[in-house]
Parts: structure tokens; C-alpha cells; sequence
């Protein structure tokens, strides 16, 4: 376990080294996005859709390491862009994240509006630039997995499902639409950086579907725990405020069904990606260690 935690650890460390290489250098007129950007970008996030991309990479025997890289950058500043946005005052108001203040208390509003379009834009400049200067041969996975950077982030997608969320605030939520809200505001997320990985891995459009299924359901344990650690987490652990979703009067996993089916979702979802992807190896026998200990690491995580 102690081995995990070190392995975890100097992982996310080489993705935040990967995140400072590609970030802007903060210089003219305009550097206050440049530096706005940084902020959140490097306020140390827990790095799990990069680290799920590579790890999938992995576990599918991919070769080159560096098609991946622009992608693992990609998704991670699409990611924070998202932050940015929901802890605006019209949408979660949360003063807090990562351990520091919120980038519309420090930037101000406009500046942290500003800031999540910028991570957003640069983030498709990113991964587009190193599918157009990829080798021949490599074009067409390039392709496929900037669709799915392009698709699952957007409305039908994280941003289709943050509209949800938004509307429904302090209101009931029928149990298909939460579901349906979960799905798409945090799943989707992880689906892609799955997906992405398996994709520039070589895999078929079949076993892509099937990283699509396990991290549909790594996704919904990621939001169920979410939503468990606003209730029972440690604000200096978690970097951002506990009973957030309480002030917003939101319908929560746990508000819905209780903290004792909460916790016991998030193990059955958990374990049911773990099966899938195992599914998925095995005629091939493959195998990735720190994957299946990274994914089972999520189910009890404290931030
Ligand atoms: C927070 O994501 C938003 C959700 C989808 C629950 P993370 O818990 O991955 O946040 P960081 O990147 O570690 O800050
Ligand atoms: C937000 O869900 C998911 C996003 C798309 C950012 P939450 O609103 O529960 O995320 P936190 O708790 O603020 O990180
Ligand atoms: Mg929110
Ligand atoms: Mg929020
Ligand atoms: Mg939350």
C-alpha cells in the first residue's frame, strides 16, 4: 500500500511537469490569463483523468508514450476550465478549491470566466497540434481520440450535464435524472480519458465501447464519493468546502438515498468497471497493477 501511495504520488508529479511544459509562457498585453490560467491549472488537482488516460494507455500495450501526452494535457486544463465555472458565484459559489481560493476571488469574475474559456481553447490547441504534426501512420487514432476530447466534454456531455445540475438546484430530482446528471457531468469525463487511452493504444471500436462502460461506472463511484465526502470530508484534506452541496440546497446521491446505500454504490460501481476491464484483457492477459490499485485507491479516497 505504502508502494502504491509512492508510485501515486510521483505520477501525478510527472503530470504536473507535463502541464507546466505545455502551459503558456505569461508574457504581453495579455498575461493575466496567462498567469489566471496557471493558478487553478497548477494548484495541485489529484490528476486522475490524465493518470487514468496513461494507465489505460498501459494496460493496452500502447507504444508511443508521447502521442499521449498532449491529450492527458488536454483533458486536464478541459477539466479545470470546468472547476473554474462551477465555483462561480451564479453557479456552485464555492470560495475554495484545490487548497486555494476560487479564481473569480482572486482574478475576479470576469477574469475567471475568462480564464476557464482560455482552458478550454488551449487545451483543443494542445491536443489539435499534435494530431496534425503526428506522424502518417498515427493520424487516424489521433483523430479518433480528438472526436471523443471534442464529444464528451461538451452538450451532450459534462456541459449538457452541469445544465442539469444547474436548473434542478433545490429542486426534487427523479431518480432517472440524476443518474442522467451524474452520467454526464463527471462520467463523461472519465469515459474520455479512458477511452482516449484505449484509442491511442490501437484498440478496436468494440473494446473502446467496453472502456466507455467501465468508465461510465468509475465515474459514477467518482460522484457518489463526491457527494459522500461534501457530508463527512475534511475541508484542509479535500482543498475545497465540505457541505458545498447543503448550501445549494442540491439533491445529492446520499440526500437521495442515504449515506449507507451511498457508500455501498460506490463499491458496486467500482467493482463493476474493475470487472469489465478485466473482461477486456483477458483472452490477452494483460495486465496494469497500479490501474486496478489506482481505480480501488478512488473508492476510499478522502479528497
Ligand atoms: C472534482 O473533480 C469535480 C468532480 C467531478 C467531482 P476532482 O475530484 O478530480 O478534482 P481535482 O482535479 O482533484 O481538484
Ligand atoms: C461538478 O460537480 C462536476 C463538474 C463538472 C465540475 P460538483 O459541483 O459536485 O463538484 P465539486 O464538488 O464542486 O468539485
Ligand atoms: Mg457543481
Ligand atoms: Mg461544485
Ligand atoms: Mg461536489
Amino acid at each position: 500500500m505504502v508502494m502504491f501511495k509512492e508510485e501515486l504520488a510521483e505520477k501525478a508529479a510527472a503530470v504536473d511537469a507535463l502541464l507546466e511544459r505545455y502551459l503558456p509562457e505569461e508574457k504581453g498585453y495579455a498575461k493575466t490569463i496567462f498567469s489566471a490560467m496557471r493558478y487553478s491549472v497548477m494548484a495541485g488537482g489529484k490528476r486522475i483523468r490524465p493518470l487514468l488516460m496513461m494507465e489505460t494507455f498501459r494496460y493496452f500495450q500502447g507504444e508511443n508514450e508521447k502521442l499521449v501526452e498532449p491529450f492527458m494535457t488536454a483533458i486536464e486544463m478541459i477539466h479545470t476550465y470546468s472547476l473554474i465555472h462551477d465555483d462561480l458565484p451564479a453557479v456552485d459559489n464555492d470560495d475554495y478549491r484545490r487548497g486555494r481560493l476560487t479564481s473569480h476571488k482572486v482574478y475576479g469574475e470576469a477574469m475567471a470566466i475568462l480564464a476557464g474559456d482560455a482552458l478550454q481553447s488551449y487545451a483543443y490547441e494542445v491536443a489539435a497540434a499534435a494530431a496534425a504534426d503526428a506522424a502518417p501512420e498515427d493520424m487516424p487514432r489521433m483523430a479518433q481520440a480528438m472526436k471523443v476530447l471534442t464529444h464528451k466534454p461538451g452538450i451532450y456531455g459534462m456541459v449538457g450535464g452541469q445544465v442539469v445540475d444547474v436548473e434542478l438546484t433545490g429542486k426534487p430530482i427523479p431518480e432517472d435524472v440524476l443518474h442522467f446528471i451524474f452520467e454526464l457531468k463527471t462520467a463523461d469525463m472519465i469515459e474520455a480519458a479512458m477511452m482516449i487511452g484505449a484509442i491511442l493504444a490501437g484498440e478496436s471500436q468494440e473494446t473502446v465501447a467496453q472502456i466507455e462502460k467501465a468508465g461510465l461506472d468509475i465515474g459514477m463511484a467518482f460522484q457518489i464519493q463526491d457527494d459522500i465526502l461534501d457530508e463527512t470530508g475534511d475541508e484542509a484534506v479535500l482543498g475545497k468546502p465540505v457541505h458545498s452541496d447543503e448550501k445549494n440546497v442540491k439533491t445529492t446521491w446520499v440526500t437521495a438515498y442515504g449515506m449507507e446505500k451511498a457508500v455501498q454504490d460506490v463499491r458496486e460501481y467500482s467493482d463493476e468497471a474493475v470487472r469489465i476491464l478485466r473482461e477486456t484483457g483477458e483472452s490477452r492477459h494483460l495486465s496494469n497493477d497500479f490501474l486496478f490499485a489506482l481505480i480501488e485507491h478512488m473508492v476510499g479516497r478522502k479528497r
